[in-house]
């Protein structure tokens, strides 16, 4: 039901003062200035690749950083994902998929409640894909008269009935052996299910893997039927404490099998990994390494750059690494005026995988960003991984193109993509079009610190964002949470995950989005004081002054104590417009109100004299469930600079005339 904007503009015929000062109600929590009170299995070791010496030890943090990078080796790491899944020989498994929606876990636990698939012999189980033997025989499901759900996608925005789902579906798909030859070896690749899933072909396990966002695979080689193999996939999107996102998100719990299921054909020794970009601390030449899987020792491999004229050369050892270190003679770097990617193939063993890889350096030098060695200004835009047009998770190359074609529309050249890992399409779309990436894991608000499980997953999840979107030259920062509350418990937490992130890659910056608190001196001096900060190499945190804090006019009072020489980034601020609601500026959902924010926010922000960045929040509006006021939000968070219906928010040309002067400024004279 939408109510007529005449009678929302009866609702709001407040008048300023009586709305600023009190909470809101709806139990969105005030966030800024409030003082921070402080108050959380991989079967196959994978050996860490060669890092650079850490900063040498400047505090006890620096102490908890160099322990945590002694213990990230040691610690097991996840199955390594088959590097670049789209260039590989495959059999896409997308489309419609039938399923079971088993609120119960009936086909899972047997009425003791006992996981079926860790019977030697399952006597139940709807893994096994049984068809009744005879007309008496008992079999009370059926995967083939079963409802249809489309893979790639989301269960919730594809029924009525699942919109609010939480629990367990599940999926089945079947599909026959494609031709391949002899002594191949076949891996069956997710690029995400949210968020724990248990998969089986032909009624065996092959494994399950948790989290939500990041790509994970079993090998099939020698369990494939010629004809009518048995995909079925158990996908559980319970939320639960312990878990990375924890139970309380302002986004909504999208549940499925939501990026692309592939079977993969590779040769019996291939190619499975590789990182190659400009060598840090010589943009003249090209540093990495290419990871075979299954060669024998001393494989010779090549990597060609041909526009380049680069063919080089290297020997795997007896891990099967061969490490690279090359010239690139006349590269043109690349950068969001010159988004320009290479062809490179790497062939080794058999094997050959082509790839577009842009080449570029980032830094950070006191408080500047450095772009391929010259200061830049990042003018961002945060985003969900969600197309609001259909009200769904985000899952194809089209919708990224949508969402970041957006974004350059606004003016951007930089996309915070927020909470979690969004899925490769749109790292690989960034690249094309030109846009700089923050890409994040979601250790969000308040998860379990102390538990060891979860320090497992979060690391399991920075590992698979890094290991898939490092080569991409659009993904400059890396995130490792957002508005975690300081505690020494949480920062040994992020401490592990920055170590993680840095030795995976040394080549980018690593951050997190924290938080602002008051003066409780000053109530218009706002502090950014964290000890992530001495860490990260960019300070960045959310701010909602005006929004959740006080009105837009507070801006103008607002100062800023922010200690730090290094770069800060704004990862978020802003305030909830009903697209098509108008009235005056004090009316909050309105679009005047939206942006009135914007046009007070911005100078309070360049008072800030570290500020070389910001990705306000967002660029559309977009599910929660945390968002129930009815007629304005109605499940929606309304802080889209575009509403759900693609139209336009005037704080969108706010934001836009902002950039543009910005990007005037920047240009070379
Ligand atoms: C937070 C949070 C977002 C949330 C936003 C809001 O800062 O990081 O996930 O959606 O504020 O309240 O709209």
């Amino acid at each position: 039901m939408t109510i007529p904007i005449g009678t929302l503009r009866a609702r709001f015929g407040i008048v300023h003062g009586s709305f600023a000062n009190q909470r809101r109600s709806s139990g969105v929590r005030a966030r800024q200035f409030e003082t921070s009170v402080p108050h959380p299995a991989r079967p196959k070791t994978r050996r860490p690749p060669a890092r650079p010496d850490t900063k040498p030890a400047k505090t006890l943090l620096a102490t908890l950083l160099v322990a945590a990078l002694a213990a990230a080796s040691e610690l097991p790491c996840a199955e390594p994902v088959i590097a670049n899944p789209y260039a590989r020989t495959a059999l896409a498994l997308d489309g419609a998929w039938r399923t079971i929606v088993d609120p119960y876990d009936n086909g899972y636990l047997d009425y003791r409640l006992q996981p079926y698939d860790a019977q030697e012999k399952p006597t139940g189980g709807y893994f096994l894909d049984r068809k009744p033997a005879s007309p008496s025989d008992l079999v009370e499901y059926d995967f083939d008269t079963s409802p249809e759900l489309t893979v790639p996608g989301d269960w919730n925005s594809q029924s009525e009935k699942l919109l609010y789902y939480e629990g367990t579906v599940w999926y089945r798909r079947t599909f026959d052996r494609p031709e391949s030859p002899a002594g191949r070896r076949q891996f069956l690749y997710f690029g995400a299910a949210n968020y724990e899933a248990e998969v089986y072909l032909n009624g065996r396990k092959l494994g399950r893997h948790v989290g939500g966002f990041t790509p994970f695979q079993f090998e099939v080689t020698g369990g494939l039927r010629d004809r009518g193999n048995s995909l079925v996939v158990r996908v559980n999107d319970q939320r639960r404490p312990e878990g990375v996102p924890t139970v309380n998100t302002d986004w909504w719990n999208y549940g499925g099998l939501t990026r692309d299921v592939l079977l993969l054909d590779v040769p019996a020794a291939f190619i499975g990994d590789y990182f190659l970009q400009l060598k840090p601390g010589d943009a003249s030449r090209a540093a990495g390494f290419v990871q075979l899987e299954g060669a024998a020792p001393a494989a010779p491999v090549r990597i060609e750059i041909a526009e380049l004229g680069v063919s080089a050369e290297a020997v795997a050892d007896a891990g099967g690494r061969a490490a690279f270190d090359f010239a690139l003679p006349g590269a043109s770097l690349w950068a969001p005026e010159n988004p320009r990617l290479y062809g490179v193939s790497i062939s080794a063993a058999g094997d050959r995988v082509a790839e577009k890889i842009g080449f570029r350096t980032i830094a950070a030098r006191g408080s500047d960003l450095l772009l391929n060695g010259r200061p830049v200004f990042l003018r961002g835009i945060s985003l969900h991984e969600e197309n609001p047009l259909r009200g769904a998770r985000a899952t194809s190359e089209d919708d990224a193109r949508l969402l970041l074609g957006w974004a350059k529309e606004l003016g951007c050249n930089f996309v915070r993509l927020a909470h979690y890992p969004h899925n490769e399409h749109l790292a690989r779309t960034a690249d094309e079009l030109g846009l700089l990436l923050w890409e994040e894991i979601p250790v969000y608000w308040t998860i379990h610190w102390g538990d060891p499980s979860t320090l497992a997953n979060a690391r399991d999840q920075i590992t698979g964002l890094v290991e898939r979107d490092r080569n991409r030259a659009s993904v400059v920062i890396w995130s490792v949470g957002n508005e975690t509350p300081v505690s020494p418990e949480r920062t040994a937490f992020m401490t592990k995950l920055i170590a993680r992130a840095r030795q995976l890659d040394p080549t980018r910056l690593v951050s997190a989005a924290m938080e602002v608190r008051r003066d409780p001196s000053d109530p218009n001096r706002a502090v950014v004081e964290d000890p992530l900060a001495e860490l990260a190499d960019i300070v960045s945190f959310n701010e909602y002054i005006g929004w959740y804090v006080g009105l837009p006019d507070d801006c103008a009072r607002v100062s800023w104590a922010v200690k730090y020489d290094k770069p800060v980034i704004i990862s978020e601020f802003g305030g909830d417009a009903l697209q098509g609601f108008h009235a005056t500026p004090l009316t909050r959902f309105s679009e005047e109100f939206q942006a009135d924010l914007y046009r007070k926010t911005l100078p309070m922000l360049e008072r800030i004299p570290q500020l070389r960045g910001m990705s306000p929040w967002i660029l559309c509006d977009f599910r929660s469930p945390r968002r129930p006021l009815a007629g304005i939000q109605d499940g929606w968070n309304r802080k889209g600079l575009i509403g759900a219906n693609g139209k336009r928010k005037e704080a969108f040309f706010v934001l836009r005339q902002f950039y543009d002067a910005k990007a005037a400024a920047e240009k070379p004279r």
